[in-house]
Protein backbone atom coordinates (compact mmCIF):
# COMPACT_ATOMS: atom_id res chain seq x y z
CA UNK A 1 0.00 0.00 0.00
CA UNK A 2 1.07 3.45 -0.49
CA UNK A 3 0.91 4.34 3.25
CA UNK A 4 4.32 5.87 3.46
CA UNK A 5 3.09 9.10 1.05
CA UNK A 6 0.51 9.41 3.83
CA UNK A 7 -1.98 8.46 1.10
CA UNK A 8 -4.60 5.44 1.92
CA UNK A 9 -6.58 4.38 -1.24
CA UNK A 10 -9.16 2.47 -0.63
CA UNK A 11 -11.36 0.94 -3.90
CA UNK A 12 -15.19 1.02 -3.46
CA UNK A 13 -17.94 0.56 -6.01
CA UNK A 14 -18.68 3.87 -7.61
CA UNK A 15 -21.42 5.52 -5.79
CA UNK A 16 -23.43 6.71 -8.98
CA UNK A 17 -26.02 4.36 -8.08
CA UNK A 18 -25.04 3.94 -4.79
CA UNK A 19 -26.99 1.82 -1.71
CA UNK A 20 -27.87 2.72 2.01
CA UNK A 21 -28.93 0.42 4.46
CA UNK A 22 -30.35 1.73 7.84
CA UNK A 23 -29.73 0.76 11.32
CA UNK A 24 -32.41 1.50 13.67
CA UNK A 25 -34.02 -1.00 16.05
CA UNK A 26 -33.15 -4.14 17.24
CA UNK A 27 -36.84 -5.80 16.41
CA UNK A 28 -36.19 -9.39 17.19
CA UNK A 29 -35.06 -8.52 20.96
CA UNK A 30 -38.19 -6.24 21.43
CA UNK A 31 -40.60 -9.25 19.88
CA UNK A 32 -38.61 -12.05 22.05
CA UNK A 33 -39.93 -14.44 24.98
CA UNK A 34 -37.58 -13.36 27.90
CA UNK A 35 -36.02 -16.67 27.86
CA UNK A 36 -35.01 -16.36 24.23
CA UNK A 37 -33.96 -12.71 25.15
CA UNK A 38 -31.33 -13.91 27.60
CA UNK A 39 -30.08 -17.11 24.62
CA UNK A 40 -29.86 -14.09 22.40
CA UNK A 41 -27.39 -11.92 24.90
CA UNK A 42 -25.80 -15.15 25.24
CA UNK A 43 -24.97 -15.53 21.79
CA UNK A 44 -24.24 -11.20 21.81
CA UNK A 45 -25.43 -11.14 18.42
CA UNK A 46 -28.06 -8.38 17.15
CA UNK A 47 -30.42 -7.56 14.43
CA UNK A 48 -31.10 -4.36 13.31
CA UNK A 49 -33.31 -2.86 10.34
CA UNK A 50 -31.58 -1.87 6.96
CA UNK A 51 -33.78 0.72 4.83
CA UNK A 52 -33.59 1.27 1.15
CA UNK A 53 -33.76 4.66 -0.29
CA UNK A 54 -34.09 5.14 -4.11
CA UNK A 55 -34.25 1.99 -5.85
CA UNK A 56 -30.77 0.57 -4.85
CA UNK A 57 -29.27 2.62 -1.61
CA UNK A 58 -29.36 1.33 1.39
CA UNK A 59 -28.25 2.63 4.58
CA UNK A 60 -28.21 1.38 8.67
CA UNK A 61 -27.66 3.89 11.25
CA UNK A 62 -24.54 4.93 13.19
CA UNK A 63 -23.93 6.92 16.20
CA UNK A 64 -20.87 8.97 16.13
CA UNK A 65 -19.04 10.63 19.26
CA UNK A 66 -20.03 11.70 22.77
CA UNK A 67 -22.76 13.78 21.59
CA UNK A 68 -24.36 10.34 19.74
CA UNK A 69 -24.63 12.29 15.92
CA UNK A 70 -26.40 10.27 13.94
CA UNK A 71 -25.36 8.80 10.53
CA UNK A 72 -27.00 6.99 7.62
CA UNK A 73 -23.82 4.71 6.39
CA UNK A 74 -24.12 3.14 3.35
CA UNK A 75 -23.48 -0.95 4.04
CA UNK A 76 -20.35 -2.15 1.69
CA UNK A 77 -18.86 -5.70 1.58
CA UNK A 78 -16.56 -4.38 -1.17
CA UNK A 79 -14.73 -2.08 0.88
CA UNK A 80 -12.47 -1.79 4.22
CA UNK A 81 -12.67 2.07 5.91
CA UNK A 82 -15.47 3.46 8.05
CA UNK A 83 -16.48 7.03 6.58
CA UNK A 84 -18.50 9.72 7.57
CA UNK A 85 -19.07 13.42 6.35
CA UNK A 86 -17.92 15.73 8.86
CA UNK A 87 -19.11 19.37 9.87
CA UNK A 88 -15.90 20.86 8.43
CA UNK A 89 -16.44 19.54 5.12
CA UNK A 90 -17.41 22.93 3.05
CA UNK A 91 -17.93 20.84 0.09
CA UNK A 92 -20.43 18.31 1.72
CA UNK A 93 -24.23 19.15 1.51
CA UNK A 94 -25.25 20.50 4.77
CA UNK A 95 -27.57 17.91 6.00
CA UNK A 96 -24.89 15.63 5.03
CA UNK A 97 -21.86 16.83 7.76
CA UNK A 98 -23.08 14.56 10.41
CA UNK A 99 -20.17 14.60 12.53
CA UNK A 100 -18.10 17.30 14.36
CA UNK A 101 -14.64 16.01 15.60
CA UNK A 102 -14.60 19.56 17.56
CA UNK A 103 -17.59 19.25 19.70
CA UNK A 104 -17.39 15.42 20.40
CA UNK A 105 -15.38 14.75 23.97
CA UNK A 106 -14.94 11.15 23.06
CA UNK A 107 -12.71 11.71 20.00
CA UNK A 108 -8.85 11.12 19.77
CA UNK A 109 -6.89 12.56 16.62
CA UNK A 110 -5.46 9.49 14.96
CA UNK A 111 -1.99 9.80 13.00
CA UNK A 112 -1.26 14.14 11.49
CA UNK A 113 -1.55 11.95 8.07
CA UNK A 114 -4.39 13.09 5.06
CA UNK A 115 -6.55 10.28 3.81
CA UNK A 116 -7.84 9.71 0.37
CA UNK A 117 -10.23 7.52 -0.52
CA UNK A 118 -10.80 6.91 -3.91
CA UNK A 119 -14.35 5.78 -4.78
CA UNK A 120 -14.25 5.12 -8.65
CA UNK A 121 -13.29 8.10 -10.58
CA UNK A 122 -14.05 10.20 -7.65
CA UNK A 123 -12.73 10.86 -4.13
CA UNK A 124 -12.81 11.24 -0.77
CA UNK A 125 -10.48 13.42 1.47
CA UNK A 126 -10.46 13.22 5.43
CA UNK A 127 -8.60 12.70 8.69
CA UNK A 128 -8.60 10.08 11.28
CA UNK A 129 -10.47 9.93 14.15
CA UNK A 130 -10.39 7.42 17.43
CA UNK A 131 -14.11 7.75 18.64
CA UNK A 132 -17.16 5.69 20.10
CA UNK A 133 -18.95 4.22 17.50
CA UNK A 134 -22.65 2.78 17.94
CA UNK A 135 -25.12 0.67 15.71
CA UNK A 136 -28.66 0.01 16.02
CA UNK A 137 -28.70 2.26 19.52
CA UNK A 138 -27.04 5.14 20.34
CA UNK A 139 -25.59 3.85 23.60
CA UNK A 140 -25.70 0.17 23.51
CA UNK A 141 -23.79 -1.81 20.73
CA UNK A 142 -20.70 0.14 20.15
CA UNK A 143 -17.23 0.15 19.77
CA UNK A 144 -15.15 2.54 21.96
CA UNK A 145 -11.77 4.06 20.46
CA UNK A 146 -12.85 2.74 16.88
CA UNK A 147 -10.95 4.46 13.93
CA UNK A 148 -12.66 6.04 11.08
CA UNK A 149 -12.12 8.61 8.59
CA UNK A 150 -13.76 12.09 8.77
CA UNK A 151 -14.42 13.29 5.60
CA UNK A 152 -13.30 16.86 4.95
CA UNK A 153 -13.69 17.33 1.10
CA UNK A 154 -15.18 15.55 -1.93
CA UNK A 155 -14.29 16.17 -5.40
CA UNK A 156 -17.70 16.24 -6.91
CA UNK A 157 -20.79 17.84 -5.17
CA UNK A 158 -22.99 17.31 -7.88
CA UNK A 159 -22.41 13.37 -8.06
CA UNK A 160 -24.83 11.22 -6.31
CA UNK A 161 -21.63 10.96 -3.92
CA UNK A 162 -22.04 14.11 -1.89
CA UNK A 163 -25.55 12.64 -1.35
CA UNK A 164 -24.40 10.36 1.62
CA UNK A 165 -23.37 10.29 4.86
CA UNK A 166 -20.65 7.72 4.70
CA UNK A 167 -19.92 4.43 4.08
CA UNK A 168 -19.73 1.28 6.12
CA UNK A 169 -16.73 -0.86 5.16
CA UNK A 170 -17.24 -4.33 6.12
CA UNK A 171 -14.72 -6.04 3.93
CA UNK A 172 -12.69 -8.74 6.19
CA UNK A 173 -10.04 -7.56 8.87
CA UNK A 174 -6.78 -8.19 7.50
CA UNK A 175 -4.11 -6.49 7.92
CA UNK A 176 -4.15 -4.19 4.70
CA UNK A 177 -7.80 -3.60 5.49
CA UNK A 178 -8.09 -0.46 6.88
CA UNK A 179 -9.78 -1.20 10.95
CA UNK A 180 -12.66 -3.52 10.70
CA UNK A 181 -16.17 -2.14 12.94
CA UNK A 182 -17.42 -5.93 12.89
CA UNK A 183 -13.64 -7.06 14.41
CA UNK A 184 -13.93 -4.34 16.66
CA UNK A 185 -17.55 -5.11 18.27
CA UNK A 186 -16.20 -8.89 18.65
CA UNK A 187 -12.51 -7.42 20.60
CA UNK A 188 -14.32 -5.59 22.73
CA UNK A 189 -17.24 -7.73 23.61
CA UNK A 190 -20.03 -6.58 21.99
CA UNK A 191 -20.89 -9.54 19.75
CA UNK A 192 -19.85 -13.43 20.36
CA UNK A 193 -18.93 -14.25 16.57
CA UNK A 194 -16.93 -12.81 14.29
CA UNK A 195 -19.19 -12.82 11.39
CA UNK A 196 -22.23 -10.85 10.15
CA UNK A 197 -25.47 -12.01 8.03
CA UNK A 198 -27.49 -9.80 5.68
CA UNK A 199 -30.59 -9.67 4.01
CA UNK A 200 -31.50 -7.15 1.49
CA UNK A 201 -34.71 -6.43 -0.29
CA UNK A 202 -36.72 -4.45 -2.83
CA UNK A 203 -40.15 -4.71 -1.05
CA UNK A 204 -39.91 -6.69 1.96
CA UNK A 205 -37.60 -5.73 5.17
CA UNK A 206 -33.80 -5.63 4.72
CA UNK A 207 -32.40 -6.58 8.45
CA UNK A 208 -28.72 -7.18 9.61
CA UNK A 209 -27.42 -9.10 12.45
CA UNK A 210 -23.97 -8.73 13.79
CA UNK A 211 -22.30 -11.70 15.08
CA UNK A 212 -24.40 -14.19 13.25
CA UNK A 213 -26.74 -14.49 10.85
CA UNK A 214 -30.90 -14.80 11.25
CA UNK A 215 -32.15 -18.34 9.48
CA UNK A 216 -35.27 -17.32 10.10
CA UNK A 217 -35.15 -15.49 6.89
CA UNK A 218 -34.84 -19.22 5.20
CA UNK A 219 -37.59 -19.97 2.43
CA UNK A 220 -37.82 -23.89 4.34
CA UNK A 221 -37.28 -24.55 7.29
CA UNK A 222 -33.62 -26.63 7.53
CA UNK A 223 -32.74 -24.48 4.11
CA UNK A 224 -29.32 -25.85 2.95
CA UNK A 225 -26.87 -23.67 3.76
CA UNK A 226 -24.06 -23.49 0.96
CA UNK A 227 -20.73 -22.17 2.00
CA UNK A 228 -17.37 -21.40 -0.05
CA UNK A 229 -13.93 -20.34 1.15
CA UNK A 230 -12.45 -16.76 0.71
CA UNK A 231 -10.25 -16.87 -1.97
CA UNK A 232 -8.00 -13.87 -1.34
CA UNK A 233 -7.95 -12.50 2.42
CA UNK A 234 -8.21 -9.07 2.01
CA UNK A 235 -11.80 -9.29 0.27
CA UNK A 236 -15.13 -11.31 0.00
CA UNK A 237 -13.85 -13.29 -3.01
CA UNK A 238 -14.86 -16.69 -3.30
CA UNK A 239 -13.76 -18.98 -6.60
CA UNK A 240 -16.09 -18.92 -9.62
CA UNK A 241 -16.82 -21.97 -11.94
CA UNK A 242 -19.21 -20.94 -14.43
CA UNK A 243 -22.16 -18.08 -15.63
CA UNK A 244 -24.74 -19.53 -17.78
CA UNK A 245 -27.76 -19.36 -19.23
CA UNK A 246 -29.47 -22.59 -20.49
CA UNK A 247 -27.15 -24.97 -21.45
CA UNK A 248 -24.26 -21.43 -23.00
CA UNK A 249 -21.27 -20.61 -20.74
CA UNK A 250 -20.03 -17.13 -20.64
CA UNK A 251 -17.27 -18.18 -18.23
CA UNK A 252 -14.08 -17.35 -19.97
CA UNK A 253 -11.81 -18.34 -17.85
CA UNK A 254 -12.34 -15.34 -15.01
CA UNK A 255 -11.94 -17.28 -11.63
CA UNK A 256 -12.84 -15.36 -9.38
CA UNK A 257 -16.41 -13.42 -7.76
CA UNK A 258 -16.66 -10.81 -5.51
CA UNK A 259 -19.12 -10.41 -3.08
CA UNK A 260 -20.18 -6.71 -3.56
CA UNK A 261 -23.27 -5.13 -1.23
CA UNK A 262 -23.18 -1.99 -2.94
CA UNK A 263 -23.56 -2.69 -6.68
CA UNK A 264 -26.65 -2.65 -7.63
CA UNK A 265 -25.61 -5.07 -10.81
CA UNK A 266 -23.89 -8.29 -11.43
CA UNK A 267 -21.02 -7.36 -13.22
CA UNK A 268 -18.77 -9.21 -15.67
CA UNK A 269 -15.12 -8.48 -17.56
CA UNK A 270 -15.07 -7.85 -20.88
CA UNK A 271 -14.48 -11.71 -22.46
CA UNK A 272 -17.40 -12.99 -20.47
CA UNK A 273 -19.19 -9.70 -20.89
CA UNK A 274 -19.15 -10.44 -24.72
CA UNK A 275 -20.37 -13.90 -24.53
CA UNK A 276 -23.36 -13.04 -23.10
CA UNK A 277 -24.21 -10.11 -25.49
CA UNK A 278 -23.88 -12.09 -28.53
CA UNK A 279 -26.04 -14.94 -26.74
CA UNK A 280 -28.98 -12.32 -25.43
CA UNK A 281 -28.40 -11.30 -29.05
CA UNK A 282 -29.47 -14.89 -30.54
CA UNK A 283 -32.58 -14.88 -28.17
CA UNK A 284 -33.84 -11.20 -28.77
CA UNK A 285 -31.71 -9.04 -31.24
CA UNK A 286 -33.34 -5.87 -29.96
CA UNK A 287 -30.73 -5.79 -27.08
CA UNK A 288 -29.36 -2.23 -27.35
CA UNK A 289 -26.07 -2.30 -26.14
CA UNK A 290 -23.04 0.37 -25.49
CA UNK A 291 -19.84 -1.19 -25.22
CA UNK A 292 -18.01 1.67 -24.04
CA UNK A 293 -20.32 2.07 -20.88
CA UNK A 294 -20.51 -1.80 -20.66
CA UNK A 295 -24.22 -1.82 -20.63
CA UNK A 296 -27.15 -3.13 -22.49
CA UNK A 297 -31.15 -2.25 -22.57
CA UNK A 298 -34.15 -3.09 -24.55
CA UNK A 299 -36.13 0.16 -25.61
CA UNK A 300 -39.10 -1.78 -24.51
CA UNK A 301 -41.39 -2.28 -21.32
CA UNK A 302 -39.16 -5.29 -19.26
CA UNK A 303 -42.42 -7.66 -18.82
CA UNK A 304 -42.72 -8.50 -22.51
CA UNK A 305 -38.58 -10.06 -21.33
CA UNK A 306 -39.61 -11.66 -18.83
CA UNK A 307 -40.68 -14.84 -19.93
CA UNK A 308 -38.47 -14.56 -23.10
CA UNK A 309 -35.39 -14.28 -20.88
CA UNK A 310 -33.47 -17.02 -19.45
CA UNK A 311 -32.38 -17.55 -15.53
CA UNK A 312 -28.87 -16.27 -15.47
CA UNK A 313 -26.67 -18.70 -13.39
CA UNK A 314 -24.14 -18.75 -11.18
CA UNK A 315 -21.85 -21.68 -9.75
CA UNK A 316 -19.08 -21.33 -7.00
CA UNK A 317 -16.64 -23.80 -6.23
CA UNK A 318 -18.96 -26.83 -6.31
CA UNK A 319 -21.78 -28.44 -8.31
CA UNK A 320 -24.96 -26.08 -7.63
CA UNK A 321 -25.98 -23.08 -9.59
CA UNK A 322 -27.76 -19.99 -7.67
CA UNK A 323 -30.24 -18.91 -10.09
CA UNK A 324 -31.23 -15.31 -11.19
CA UNK A 325 -34.47 -14.68 -12.87
CA UNK A 326 -34.68 -12.28 -15.20
CA UNK A 327 -37.07 -10.12 -12.84
CA UNK A 328 -34.44 -9.12 -10.80
CA UNK A 329 -31.45 -8.98 -13.44
CA UNK A 330 -33.54 -6.59 -15.59
CA UNK A 331 -34.52 -3.11 -14.43
CA UNK A 332 -37.44 -0.85 -15.77
CA UNK A 333 -37.57 2.65 -16.36
CA UNK A 334 -39.12 5.19 -18.02
CA UNK A 335 -37.60 7.88 -20.77
CA UNK A 336 -37.87 11.91 -20.92
CA UNK A 337 -40.45 11.02 -23.36
CA UNK A 338 -42.29 8.68 -21.26
CA UNK A 339 -41.39 5.51 -23.42
CA UNK A 340 -40.50 2.48 -21.33
CA UNK A 341 -36.86 0.74 -21.86
CA UNK A 342 -35.26 -2.02 -20.14
CA UNK A 343 -31.82 -1.92 -18.33
CA UNK A 344 -29.93 -4.77 -18.03
CA UNK A 345 -28.20 -5.12 -13.98
CA UNK A 346 -25.91 -7.16 -15.60
CA UNK A 347 -22.47 -5.24 -17.02
CA UNK A 348 -19.17 -5.05 -18.17
CA UNK A 349 -16.70 -3.89 -15.64
CA UNK A 350 -12.74 -3.14 -16.17
CA UNK A 351 -12.23 -5.59 -13.69
CA UNK A 352 -10.59 -9.68 -13.16
CA UNK A 353 -13.30 -10.70 -11.29
CA UNK A 354 -17.15 -10.68 -11.46
CA UNK A 355 -18.66 -8.94 -9.42
CA UNK A 356 -21.81 -10.03 -7.34
CA UNK A 357 -24.07 -7.40 -6.38
CA UNK A 358 -27.97 -6.64 -5.50
CA UNK A 359 -29.69 -8.93 -7.51
CA UNK A 360 -27.97 -11.35 -6.50
CA UNK A 361 -28.20 -10.70 -2.76
CA UNK A 362 -32.11 -10.07 -3.30
CA UNK A 363 -32.62 -13.97 -3.72
CA UNK A 364 -29.99 -14.88 -1.31
CA UNK A 365 -29.65 -14.38 2.80
CA UNK A 366 -25.59 -14.09 2.83
CA UNK A 367 -23.37 -14.73 5.53
CA UNK A 368 -20.02 -13.32 5.85
CA UNK A 369 -17.38 -15.04 8.52
CA UNK A 370 -14.31 -13.59 9.61
CA UNK A 371 -13.18 -16.80 11.77
CA UNK A 372 -13.55 -19.49 9.13
CA UNK A 373 -12.80 -16.36 5.83
CA UNK A 374 -15.54 -17.73 4.35
CA UNK A 375 -18.84 -16.66 2.66
CA UNK A 376 -22.22 -18.48 3.11
CA UNK A 377 -25.40 -18.17 1.25
CA UNK A 378 -29.13 -19.78 1.25
CA UNK A 379 -32.41 -18.65 -0.53
CA UNK A 380 -34.83 -16.27 2.01
CA UNK A 381 -38.01 -16.35 2.30
CA UNK A 382 -39.05 -13.64 -0.29
CA UNK A 383 -37.41 -15.58 -3.50
CA UNK A 384 -38.73 -17.00 -6.61
CA UNK A 385 -35.19 -17.97 -7.06
CA UNK A 386 -33.73 -21.88 -7.14
CA UNK A 387 -30.42 -23.42 -6.22
CA UNK A 388 -29.49 -27.01 -8.49
CA UNK A 389 -26.91 -29.21 -9.07
CA UNK A 390 -26.47 -28.57 -12.14
CA UNK A 391 -23.44 -27.39 -12.51
CA UNK A 392 -20.74 -28.35 -14.66
CA UNK A 393 -18.32 -30.79 -13.46
CA UNK A 394 -14.78 -29.41 -14.25
CA UNK A 395 -11.10 -30.77 -13.70
CA UNK A 396 -10.21 -29.03 -10.26
CA UNK A 397 -6.38 -28.11 -10.91
CA UNK A 398 -5.32 -28.19 -7.39
CA UNK A 399 -4.40 -24.44 -6.15
CA UNK A 400 -1.39 -22.95 -5.55
CA UNK A 401 -1.15 -22.22 -1.56
CA UNK A 402 -1.48 -18.93 -0.93
CA UNK A 403 1.87 -17.12 -0.76
CA UNK A 404 3.13 -13.93 -0.43
CA UNK A 405 4.33 -12.20 -3.77
CA UNK A 406 8.16 -11.16 -2.74
CA UNK A 407 10.60 -13.94 -3.96
CA UNK A 408 11.88 -15.77 -1.01
CA UNK A 409 15.49 -16.72 -1.50
CA UNK A 410 15.38 -19.37 1.20
CA UNK A 411 13.16 -21.59 -0.46
CA UNK A 412 14.13 -24.09 -3.25
CA UNK A 413 13.31 -22.78 -7.00
CA UNK A 414 9.88 -25.34 -7.82
CA UNK A 415 11.92 -25.80 -11.20
CA UNK A 416 14.99 -27.33 -9.43
CA UNK A 417 12.96 -29.76 -7.31
CA UNK A 418 11.30 -30.54 -10.81
CA UNK A 419 14.58 -30.99 -12.24
CA UNK A 420 15.41 -33.34 -9.66
CA UNK A 421 12.19 -35.36 -9.85
CA UNK A 422 12.96 -35.81 -13.31
CA UNK A 423 16.49 -36.71 -13.06
CA UNK A 424 15.97 -39.54 -10.12
CA UNK A 425 12.87 -40.95 -12.18
CA UNK A 426 14.78 -41.24 -15.11
CA UNK A 427 17.93 -42.67 -13.67
CA UNK A 428 15.51 -45.51 -12.24
CA UNK A 429 13.97 -46.20 -15.48
CA UNK A 430 17.37 -46.34 -16.91
CA UNK A 431 18.61 -49.03 -14.30
CA UNK A 432 15.27 -50.81 -14.74
CA UNK A 433 15.41 -50.75 -18.41
CA UNK A 434 18.88 -51.89 -18.31
CA UNK A 435 18.04 -54.73 -15.45
CA UNK A 436 15.51 -55.60 -18.02
CA UNK A 437 17.20 -56.30 -20.66
CA UNK A 438 20.05 -58.07 -19.53
CA UNK A 439 17.14 -60.21 -17.72
CA UNK A 440 14.92 -60.37 -21.03
CA UNK A 441 18.47 -61.43 -23.15
CA UNK A 442 19.76 -63.98 -21.06
CA UNK A 443 15.96 -65.54 -21.12
CA UNK A 444 15.57 -65.00 -24.57
CA UNK A 445 19.46 -66.97 -24.99
CA UNK A 446 18.29 -69.57 -23.01
CA UNK A 447 14.99 -69.94 -24.93
CA UNK A 448 16.46 -69.86 -28.25
CA UNK A 449 19.01 -72.64 -27.31
CA UNK A 450 15.95 -74.59 -25.86
CA UNK A 451 14.09 -74.11 -29.19
CA UNK A 452 17.18 -74.35 -31.38
CA UNK A 453 17.51 -77.78 -29.50
CA UNK A 454 13.95 -78.86 -30.31
CA UNK A 455 13.57 -77.36 -33.77
CA UNK A 456 16.63 -76.36 -35.28
CA UNK A 457 15.92 -73.13 -36.87
CA UNK A 458 16.96 -70.34 -35.46
CA UNK A 459 15.20 -67.79 -37.03
CA UNK A 460 11.38 -68.92 -36.46
CA UNK A 461 12.13 -69.45 -32.56
CA UNK A 462 13.54 -65.31 -32.49
CA UNK A 463 10.10 -64.20 -33.80
CA UNK A 464 8.19 -66.18 -31.59
CA UNK A 465 9.48 -64.75 -28.91
CA UNK A 466 9.75 -61.21 -29.92
C1 LIG B 1 -21.21 -1.42 -10.27
O1 LIG B 1 -19.98 -1.81 -10.84
C2 LIG B 1 -19.78 -1.37 -12.17
C3 LIG B 1 -18.52 -1.99 -12.71
O2 LIG B 1 -17.48 -2.00 -11.79
C4 LIG B 1 -19.76 0.15 -12.22
O3 LIG B 1 -19.59 0.59 -13.54
C5 LIG B 1 -21.08 0.66 -11.66
O4 LIG B 1 -21.04 2.06 -11.59
C6 LIG B 1 -21.31 0.10 -10.26
N1 LIG B 1 -22.62 0.49 -9.80
C7 LIG B 1 -22.83 0.87 -8.56
C8 LIG B 1 -24.22 1.20 -8.22
O5 LIG B 1 -21.98 0.95 -7.71
C1 LIG C 1 -0.59 16.23 15.31
O1 LIG C 1 -0.76 17.63 15.20
C2 LIG C 1 -0.98 18.29 16.45
C3 LIG C 1 -1.26 19.75 16.23
O2 LIG C 1 -1.45 20.02 14.89
C4 LIG C 1 0.23 18.09 17.35
O3 LIG C 1 -0.01 18.67 18.61
C5 LIG C 1 0.49 16.59 17.51
O4 LIG C 1 1.67 16.39 18.23
C6 LIG C 1 0.60 15.91 16.16
N1 LIG C 1 0.69 14.48 16.35
C7 LIG C 1 1.53 13.71 15.69
C8 LIG C 1 1.46 12.26 15.98
O5 LIG C 1 2.33 14.16 14.88
C1 LIG D 1 -6.73 -9.62 -3.36
O1 LIG D 1 -7.54 -8.50 -3.10
C2 LIG D 1 -6.88 -7.24 -3.12
C3 LIG D 1 -7.90 -6.18 -2.79
O2 LIG D 1 -8.38 -6.34 -1.52
C4 LIG D 1 -6.26 -7.00 -4.47
O3 LIG D 1 -5.55 -5.78 -4.47
C5 LIG D 1 -5.32 -8.14 -4.81
O4 LIG D 1 -4.83 -7.97 -6.11
C6 LIG D 1 -6.06 -9.46 -4.71
N1 LIG D 1 -5.11 -10.55 -4.93
C7 LIG D 1 -5.20 -11.40 -5.96
C8 LIG D 1 -4.16 -12.46 -6.01
O5 LIG D 1 -6.08 -11.31 -6.79
C1 LIG E 1 -28.32 -29.26 -21.72
O1 LIG E 1 -27.32 -30.24 -21.56
C2 LIG E 1 -27.80 -31.44 -21.02
C3 LIG E 1 -26.62 -32.37 -20.77
O2 LIG E 1 -25.47 -31.97 -21.45
C4 LIG E 1 -28.81 -32.06 -21.96
O3 LIG E 1 -29.32 -33.25 -21.40
C5 LIG E 1 -29.95 -31.09 -22.18
O4 LIG E 1 -30.84 -31.60 -23.14
C6 LIG E 1 -29.43 -29.74 -22.65
N1 LIG E 1 -30.51 -28.81 -22.68
C7 LIG E 1 -30.69 -27.97 -23.67
C8 LIG E 1 -31.85 -27.05 -23.52
O5 LIG E 1 -29.95 -27.91 -24.64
Amino acid sequence: MIKSFSIVSMLLAPLVLSQTFKVEVTRSEAALPEKLLQQSKLNKEFEVAINRFSTYRYTGKFYFGSKASDADLILDTDSDWMLVESQQCDACLPTHRRYNPLTSTTQTPGSNETFILYLDDNFYVGDDYYDTVCVADSSKYCAKDFKFIAVTDINKVTSELAKIDGVVGLGPDDPSNGPSFIAELYNQGVIGKKMFGIQVGFNQKSEMMFGGWDDTWMKTRGENIYFYPQSNQSRWEIELRDLKMKNTSFWEGSKKAVIDSFNDSITFPDAEFQVFKTYIESIDHTIDCDNTKGTCRFNDDCTTKYTKLPQLRIQFGDMNTFAINPKDYLFGQVDGGNRAFCTFLIKKNNKDYVQIGQPFLKNFYAIFDFESGSVGFFLHAYTNSEVNSDGVERVVTPQPPITDDSPSDDKFPIWAIILIVVVLIGGLLALGAVAFIKIRNKRLQQNLSQYNQLEGTKGKAGKTLQ
